[in-house]
């Protein structure tokens, strides 16, 4: 059985294909439009799935009665309805809460797991608990708007002059240079309360009544940091408890807070997060529920396939010459991280090689960059006893002062730990790298402007290349 899974009724549309439990493909809409964040999905990206089969069944992301009802009554971006349709193709819809839910149990490695869903708003959902016992979902705990993380965390988003649903991760990158403890008290006073229903928000965000200075900001970034967090181990540790599960399944917005993340470890003895946990990776999570049992993840690499070998030679070679090398190769990551296939690698040794990728994509020079490291030698260069495969947690590294250019202002990294099965090219690339230089980390970001989404087929290519003057390896 082929199933389509279709997100288009909120930001980050999606279209995801599977047959009989493998993914066959998995793409962003954005990357096909170039518009960052498309609500819709389109003829390219449509083509691209469906080369690799005609599907029997569509999975939709959301109910669209019940988003209808929602946009009604309390307002709220997004459509009520996808457009997209497949004549003579059966469909079904399945909620938002239990499309991430379901995205991320049915990749995990577990059976039996506490499934933890927090975002912005669903429908009406904002926070859920699910247990994951062999192949079925089961909700065991809701919450619904105005109480939630999401939303919090958004909104502070927006105080601070980003734009909500979006920049968060800048917030996230801000937080590192501020004083939590200054605007604490303020900040947690707009925490939701789980237990009253009450929601400060109303009382308004935006009558926070300071003028806000540019330390503020990172001070205000600290200070929700550090309040979300905290909320964010209480909610689960509840979690844990009225499902008594060790294992956990994280999904929805709030999972792609790496800072906040690291902390869960204390609590769990496995996590997984699948690497496309945000609205994006829920075209996948429809057409999970719908299947109802566990799927072949194997790859986070299910999008447009530019073909050809993994160039480690040739990024090798352009690494020592001029330690940068932009590399697109292979299919598109699916998640929001390019994990290797589309993105700009550098030498971490080099102090000044920040402020040079910062420039490339015109970045605040603020902005952190991520290392990849060897899996084998994550231990001895970063505090962490677990893996990192798709770049998920922030961990104290160990060597700052060899690899300063992916050591953020508070001593942390944000890792990709790599291993063979999970990336051969990539693999071999950081083998090579450490065997010439003695480091078994470089640098990696996304292979995009500012702003605007991962590159992704040969046009993109081409337009980049002739912008700065400068190669792509392929
Ligand atoms: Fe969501």
């Amino acid at each position: 059985m082929i199933i389509l899974g279709v997100n288009e009724t909120s930001h980050d549309a999606s279209v995801s294909l599977i047959k009989d439990g493998q993914i066959l493909f998995a793409g962003h809409a954005e990357r096909y439009s170039k518009q960052k964040n498309d609500w819709y999905v389109n003829d390219s990206l449509i083509k691209d799935a469906l080369q690799y089969g005609e599907p029997d069944y569509i999975a939709y992301y959301e109910k669209p009665a019940l988003k209808a009802s929602r946009l009604l009554l309390k307002g709220g971006a997004g459509d009520w309805k996808p457009r997209f349709d497949l004549p003579g193709v059966k469909r079904k819809s399945f909620s938002h809460h239990q499309s991430h839910a379901a995205a991320g149990y049915y990749t995990s490695p577990f059976k039996d797991a506490v499934v933890v869903v927090l975002d912005a708003i669903g429908e009406y959902n904002t926070s859920t608990v699910w247990v994951g016992e062999d192949d079925k979902l089961k909700l065991k705990f809701k919450q619904n708007y105005p109480v939630s993380f999401g939303l919090f965390y958004s909104a502070f988003t927006d105080l601070l002059g980003l734009m909500p649903n979006q920049e968060e991760y800048i917030m996230m990158g801000m937080a590192a240079y501020g004083d939590w403890k200054r605007y604490y008290k303020e900040v947690d006073e707009y925490f939701p309360n789980y237990h009253t229903q009450k929601y400060n928000f109303h009382k308004g965000i935006h009558d926070w009544g300071m003028p806000i200075t540019e330390q503020d900001k990172f001070d205000i970034a600290a200070a929700v940091q550090v309040v979300y967090t905290t909320r964010l181990m209480e909610f689960m540790s509840m979690a844990q408890t009225i499902t008594g599960k060790k294992n956990l399944v994280f999904m929805g917005g709030c999972a792609l807070n790496s800072s906040a993340n690291t902390s869960l470890w204390k609590l769990f003895n496995m996590i997984w997060i699948m690497p496309n946990p945000g609205d994006a990776g829920s075209s996948l999570g429809a057409a999970a529920a719908l299947y109802g049992k566990h799927i072949n993840w194997t790859t986070p690499y299910l999008g447009y396939d530019l073909g050809g070998n993994y160039p480690t030679q040739e990024i090798l070679s352009a690494l020592k010459k001029d330690k940068i090398a932009a590399v697109a190769t292979g299919r598109a990551e699916y998640g929001p991280r390019a994990l290797g296939n589309r993105s700009i690698l550098a030498d971490p040794r080099d102090p000044d090689i920040k402020d040079k990728v910062n420039m490339i994509k015109q970045r605040e020079l603020f902005r952190p960059f991520a290392p990849i490291v060897l899996e084998e030698f994550a231990s001895e260069w970063f505090d962490m006893s677990f893996t990192s495969p798709y770049m998920q947690y922030t961990v104290r590294c160990l060597q700052p002062e060899k690899i300063p250019s992916v050591v953020h202002a508070d001593g942390t990294s944000r890792v990709q730990t790599v291993n063979r099965d999970q990336h051969p090219g990539l693999h071999m690339l950081l083998r090579k790298w450490y065997w010439d230089t003695g480091c078994p980390v470089l640098l990696n970001t996304s292979l995009n402007i500012k702003g605007q989404p991962l590159l992704n087929d040969e046009s993109d290519i081409l337009l980049w290349e002739q912008t700065y003057n400068t190669r792509i390896i392929r």
